[in-house]
């Protein structure tokens, strides 16, 4: 059995973790395959809202085995926090959760790490969501990290110490001031916690699940346009986001991936620095911002918003290979008068209809307008009810991208679902 991708198109916060959670009842087994804890995934139903980070958005449903792939950077402190969420709930994930020996750690001096580099950078900042993920695939990538199966090992203080050691002798470059002994406490406490999980050689047992003929689904965190090498680099994640980053962070062959879901917004956000083509700054930017409910998942911040970029999302749908797209937030659109949409992009006067590699060049963005549909959305269930204009909406999507719309999801609960 292949396994299936669900991935973002944007730049995070697509709604990934309320599909996830849609489609949960349909899989055995759900993965993350790459990113940290600068995810947050939102999921709704019987109207409360959780929020996961580290932790797979199959959590909810008791029969289904979530894993924390090798590809991942894992920080114990949030997830012990949630982990300890989860339980006040009523929910123990302890028999349900396999974590990837391969997955690495994130210390409390990549954290301060990230802020120190940060702070740095002044205007020039990435906005990052300081939880340390750019200095752990930095270890990662420089062959210094610490990874989970370092944990069951006899000289994990040494080699623990010895990261920290190198770690203080770089703060030492930056002005900044820092607080260790607290911060190490509560990481030596949630490492204890960890240890009641069960660490596995996560590759062996997705490709095992497959041969069984196990129904897996690999959920991505961040955004195909945070994509450490597709991305607006430098205001990127530090990690393949990605379809093939599914591959990597869980060691599973190309010829093993399925179906891939493409999640996107009727709209965008973007959260932290970076170009945003159609970033909205005026009005209509807030009332995106305001009927959206756009402040974010992890740190708190008010999302950059603004219309849906046709380019950029064909660019996320090539590197992907997207099979099927899925809407989120269309209910959102609801209110809005006019639509646009973005079609292409001029540059020294010419147009073009792709997303280029320097994106700060974009003199202005080129809009398709449409008639909104003045109505509320979010009660209606199926597709026929939909108002006309927001089906020429869709359907001018498609043409452009040539991929169809599956789903679309017009609220924030498990319910707001419309099948195509
Ligand atoms: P993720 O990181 O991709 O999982 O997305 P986030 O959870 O960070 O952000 C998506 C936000 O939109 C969350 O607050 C969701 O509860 C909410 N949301 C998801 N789908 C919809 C939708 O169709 N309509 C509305 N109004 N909100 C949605
Ligand atoms: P989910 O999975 C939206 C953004 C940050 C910053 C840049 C780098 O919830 O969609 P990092 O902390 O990785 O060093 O930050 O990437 N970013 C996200 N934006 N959703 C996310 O995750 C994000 N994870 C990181 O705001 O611009
Ligand atoms: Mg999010």
């Amino acid at each position: 059995m292949k396994i299936n991708v669900l991935l973002g198109l944007q730049w995070g916060d697509e709604g990934k973790g309320k599909i996830v959670d849609v489609f949960a009842s349909q899989y055995s087994v759900i993965a993350r395959f790459q990113g940290g804890p600068n995810a947050g995934h939102s999921l709704e139903f019987d109207n409360v809202k959780h929020i996961l980070h580290n932790i797979p958005s199959g959590v909810f449903h008791e029969r289904i085995l979530n894993i924390i792939g090798n590809g991942v950077v894992i920080d114990p402190v949030i997830l012990r926090q949630e982990v300890e969420e989860l339980q006040e709930k009523g929910i123990n994930i302890n028999s349900n959760l396999l974590i990837s020996r391969r997955a690495h750690l994130i210390l409390p001096t990549h954290r301060i790490l990230d802020a120190a580099s940060e702070a740095a950078k002044g205007k020039s900042k990435i906005g990052s969501t300081l939880k340390g993920i750019g200095p752990t695939y930095m270890d990662k990538t420089g062959r210094n990290g610490l990874r989970v199966g370092d944990i069951e090992d006899t000289n994990f203080m040494e080699k623990y110490e010895f990261l920290k050691n190198k770690h203080k002798t770089l703060l030492n470059q930056y002005d900044y001031d820092y607080e260790l002994e607290e911060e190490e406490k509560k990481w030596f406490e949630a490492i204890e916690l960890m240890k009641t999980f069960r660490f596995v050689d996560s590759e062996h047992k997705i490709n095992q699940l497959m041969a069984e003929g196990k129904t897996i689904l690999a959920e991505g965190a961040q955004g195909t346009l945070l994509d450490i090498d597709f991305g607006s680099y430098p205001y990127v994640t530090s990690s393949n986001t990605i379809c093939a980053g599914a591959c990597i962070g869980l060691g599973v062959s190309p010829k093993n991936v399925g179906n891939v879901y493409g999640v996107f917004k009727a709209y965008c956000t973007r959260v932290g620095s970076g170009p945003f083509p159609t970033e909205l700054t005026n009005e209509e930017g807030k009332q995106l911002q305001q009927q959206g409910n756009e402040y974010g998942a992890t740190t708190g911040r008010p999302r950059r918003c603004g219309w849906l970029d046709l380019p950029a999302l064909r660019y996320a749908i090539m590197l992907n290979g997207v099979t099927e797209l899925l809407m989120t937030k269309a209910d959102v659109l609801s209110k809005f008068k006019k639509i646009k949409v973005c079609t292409g992009y001029k540059i020294n006067g010419e147009k073009i209809d792709y997303l280029p590699y320097d994106q700060h060049q974009i003199e202005e963005p080129i809009y398709q307008e449409f008639k909104g549909w003045d109505k509320d959305i979010s009660e209606i269930g199926n597709f026929d009810d939909l108002p006309e204009s927001f089906k020429k909406y869709i359907k001018f999507i498609e043409d452009q991208t040539g991929v169809p719309i599956k789903l679309i999801s017009n609220g924030p609960d498990r319910k707001h679902l419309i099948e195509k």
